[in-house]
């Protein structure tokens, strides 16, 4: 491919009526009760589908607040960035994108998407490794084997063999000795990512799982994968079109390493802050499916499977301080541990954990800031956890004011959500799961958060503390049982 066969840049149209004139609460109210649906529109523009990733929300919602909330250089936070939907439309936007996540291939593939490699330099890379690979391929499969077998410790080795067919991981064995070669860090990266997208797709890429975009993964033992160099080859060609049109992207991002419940940033340094938490209970398991592809770029299996444990909204029950909560999620809780104690303590973890997370965000935001929370319900036996109002009540209790919720409805044919076992097809319960909340809060300037405690503005302007402390700890190391 040429680089005259490409498509030209798209213009990327700012929304009609975000109606600067009015004032910034009323305009983030009137941002929240418009169409959030974003159905039938195009989500694949810029470097959006560089590589799947579960439970993305579409460009439209982070560009809409951005546009409708902030001005040029403003700074956009994502402590919870994923795919780094927001910080990518905060940098074609013209702002200043700033995005936090534990997940490594998180990271790697946010860093390539708001990259704007050059054209000419991943098209004669991209295409050199192709065909070197090919070549070791067919005249030298010895000593591919050979690095094959000196690439990973036991246990990963393991790992590898049973995802993947032999024939797939000499493929793909030749593909990253090529890419590895590429002296240039953004153009390696950028290639790196065409790699791992052939391995995280919706059927499981040429690894032998289905469905690895539900983090669920089974193996396929009649499956036969496609080739991964045909599939390199494709996505290829495909990241190199949408790259025409990250170019246009004139902001700057920051992404960096960290956990969204202590965050390395100053107090009241943020514009705008829009993010999506993982569900509770682990019903995305990004790093289940993230390891398909992490081990191939040095990553042993062990070190994964510790990191797991750091994400928001795990199972386990070890070393984790439960916090006091509010009455909503508290009786909420309540209702969940009559039916079962195990389910109710997980739920309760990740309560602690989007506590503290609330209450940094607060921390960092600038007052009379808006900070919009994405979030899916779930059920729990039998019972709709309600998440979106439980988060909402544990803003309010960070020091928040809850300007609303609005509902969207999930494109089921975009969005990958938790599969869900004997779903009762049009119940209730069902529809909820096809919804998702848009929590709107915002911190108004006559708060502060000093430490863990509130302070209220006074009418003479002094801050006075408010009595109770915001996050008392109900159990040092709760243990399961
Ligand atoms: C629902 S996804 C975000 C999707 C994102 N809005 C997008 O459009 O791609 C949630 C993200 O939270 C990240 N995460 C989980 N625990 C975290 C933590 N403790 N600190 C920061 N990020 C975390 C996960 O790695 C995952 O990438």
């Amino acid at each position: 491919m040429t680089i005259q066969q490409l498509r030209l840049p798209l213009s990327i149209k700012p929304s009609v009526s975000q109606r600067p004139d009015l004032p910034y609460r009323t305009r983030f109210k009137s941002a929240l009760a418009g169409d959030l649906n974003f159905h039938g529109k195009n989500s694949a523009y810029a470097s959006h589908n560089f590589h799947s990733f579960p439970a993305k929300f579409p460009p439209q919602l982070p560009r809409k607040f951005i546009e409708w909330l902030t001005n040029p250089e403003d700074l956009v936070l994502d402590p919870m960035m994923g795919s780094g939907t927001t910080v990518l439309e905060a940098f074609l936007l013209g702002r200043r994108g700033l995005g936090f996540d534990i997940d490594p291939l998180a990271l790697r593939l946010c860093k390539a998407k708001v990259t704007p490699a050059s054209l000419q330099k991943v098209t004669d890379a991209g295409y050199q490794t192709l065909e070197q690979a090919n070549i070791a391929l067919q005249h030298d499969a010895t000593s591919l084997a050979t690095l094959l077998d000196n690439r990973f410790d036991g246990a990963t080795r393991e790992f590898v063999d049973y995802w993947f067919l032999p024939e797939t991981q000499l493929e793909l064995m030749a593909l990253i000795c090529e890419i590895e070669k590429v002296q240039d860090v953004i153009i390696r990266e950028f290639l790196e990512l065409a790699f791992s997208a052939i391995i995280i797709t919706k059927s499981g890429g040429v690894s032998m799982a289905r469905d690895l975009a539900h983090t669920r993964p089974h193996r396929v033992s009649n499956k036969t994968p496609r080739s991964a160099i045909a599939q390199y080859r494709y996505r290829l060609k495909k990241n190199i079109q949408s790259l025409v049109e990250l170019i246009a992207g004139k902001g700057n991002v920051i992404l960096l390493e960290g956990n969204a419940q202590s965050l390395t940033l100053k107090d009241n340094s943020v514009d705008l802050i829009i993010t999506s938490p993982p569900y509770a209970a682990n019903a995305i398991d990004y790093m289940r499916a993230h390891k398909f592809s992490l081990v191939w770029f040095g990553y042993p299996i062990k070190e994964l499977s510790q990191l797991r444990r750091q994400y928001i909204g795990g199972e386990s029950l070890v070393d984790v301080q439960l916090l006091e909560m509010p009455d909503y999620p508290a009786q909420a809780l309540a209702k969940i541990a009559k039916r079962d104690k195990k389910k109710a303590r997980v739920l309760h973890r990740y309560y602690s954990e989007m506590t503290r997370c609330l209450s940094e965000m607060y921390r960092v935001l600038k007052p009379g800031r808006a900070a919009i929370v994405v979030v899916g319900t779930s059920t729990m036996r039998g019972l709709n956890t309600e998440t979106h109002i439980c988060l909402g009540e544990i803003g309010k209790n960070s020091g928040f004011d809850l300007v609303d919720i609005a509902v969207r409805k999930l494109d089921r044919d975009k969005r990958m959500m938790p599969a869900r076992k004997n779903a009762q097809p049009n119940s209730q319960i069902e529809e909820r799961m096809h919804e998702e909340y848009v929590i709107g809060l915002y911190k108004t300037t006559d708060r502060l958060l000093k430490g863990d405690q509130l302070c209220l503005k006074k009418s003479d302007g002094e801050f006075c503390l408010r009595p109770e402390s915001m996050m008392r700890c109900l159990t040092q190391s709760a243990r399961p049982g």
